[in-house]
């Protein structure tokens, strides 16, 4: 056997074994969800290859992949879809072609791709809010989050855009009844909308308010970075604990010290402490999901740079007081067992609960995260719709 074959040999084993994930029992549509997830860690090699060797950073590869997914605004003969801009924040607006006699109910929809990438031009998100405002006979927007920008830039492009549509002559001219207006994201997606509802929601220029909030797989925190769910998920289908603090880190910052320190869970200063008690697993989780895992706390000030943005509510909404959260609307929060994130929803629903907000909380035993990306051809999962009817239905009995 030649020098070669030996390198391409323990080459094709060592990537085998990087992209192989065990896929858990209870999840159905096995060989797909192995499929989706060896196409994912494969893209992600591929990226961080690219990456390494300085060809191009890891997010601009992914995005560029991402966006052979791109779809046009298609009318069909249900709705009515354009693309637009709120103030200087593109949408895509879908209307529904039916007359209606009364005004309608409006959905503004954040979508996900861990702060770096993505747009609502995904099919499956234009599928998703082509979808909601066919089944609600809703005005849905879809938002799109500058991928290229750090925070604050999504941030206050979300409020920009919401307050812009809340505006009582803009709701008149889509047919909007002003209390009926609901927001909901997933993933990143989920991050900004529960932020962004937090604000909305107690800003006084804001005459109609929010009528409900719903989180899809949100990630809510990422000062303390050793969960259960982060020990459970560390080499996660689709979305691995790496990959998940590597995306968080650049929504603040490029500098590599900031996902190095993540990973240790030694990247929060002193004067994070008082913040803790937010994110306390040992008291805001439910036994089911704390199982045996060991409360550890994070080691504090070992971080050698300062990033108040660590610290903020508008990136982190679990962060927020409970005097805050109090102000929230009817709030809905999906969860998946096999997720990194998972905790931080249901940390989010202990808390709305603790202060009063009235929250529907579904768990989804056998979801995985990004589960709504998966909605359309070749390789959709039934897991994707499954998600997509819980949400909607939800919606439309409480919006
Ligand atoms: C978290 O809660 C546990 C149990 O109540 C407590 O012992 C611990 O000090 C708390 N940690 C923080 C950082 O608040």
């Amino acid at each position: 056997m030649g020098f070669k074959t030996l390198c391409l040999g323990l080459f094709c084993v060592s990537f085998l074994s990087y992209i192989y994930t065990p896929i858990p029992d209870n999840i159905e549509e096995t060989w797909k969800v192995m499929a989706l997830d060896a196409v994912a860690k494969t893209c992600t090699l591929m990226a961080l290859c690219l990456e390494n060797v300085g060809v191009m950073r890891y997010e601009e590869f992914i995005s560029m992949i991402i966006s052979l997914d791109y779809t046009q605004p298609l009318s069909d003969e249900h709705v009515t879809v354009t693309d637009t801009a709120f103030v200087n924040v593109p949408v895509r607006l879908y209307i529904p072609r039916r007359t209606s006699e009364a005004p309608r109910r409006a959905v503004i929809y954040f979508h996900g791709g861990g702060f770096c990438f993505g747009s609502f031009k995904q099919r499956a998100f234009d599928f998703l809010n082509r979808w909601t405002a066919n089944k609600l006979d809703a005005v849905v927007v879809g938002m799109e989050l500058a991928p290229q920008h750090h925070f604050p830039a999504q941030f206050e492009d979300g409020i920009t855009a919401v307050k812009y549509f809340l505006q009582d002559e803009i709701l008149r001219k889509y047919g909007v009844d002003p209390t009926r207006v609901a927001i909901s994201g997933d993933s990143s997606g989920g991050t900004l909308a529960a932020a962004v509802t937090q604000q909305v929601q107690i800003d006084p220029e804001v005459k109609h308010k929010l009528k409900l909030q719903a989180l899809l797989y949100p990630g809510l925190q990422v000062i303390d970075t050793s969960l259960p769910s982060h020990r459970d998920n560390e080499h996660g289908v689709v979305l691995t604990r790496d990959i998940a603090i590597k995306l968080v880190s650049l929504f603040f910052t490029k500098d590599e010290a900031l996902p190095q320190a993540m990973r240790k869970n030694q990247h929060m200063p002193v004067e994070s402490r008082h913040l803790f008690q937010f994110v306390n697993w040992s008291t805001l989780l439910p036994d089911k999901y704390r199982k045996d895992h060991e409360y550890t706390e994070p080691v504090l000030g070992k971080s050698a740079y300062s990033l108040p943005a660590l610290m903020d509510p508008r990136a982190l909404p679990l962060l927020a007081d409970d005097a805050r959260l109090q102000h929230l609307p009817r709030t809905y929060i999906l969860t998946c067992q096999y997720d990194v994130l998972r905790d931080d929803g249901i940390m989010y629903v202990s808390r709305l609960q603790n202060v009063g907000v009235p929250v529907s909380h579904d768990h989804v035993e056998d979801g995985i995260h990004g589960a709504l990306s998966y909605m359309t051809s070749p390789l959709y999962l039934q897991l994707g719709l499954r998600i997509k009817d819980m949400y909607v239905s939800w919606m439309d009995k409480n919006l």
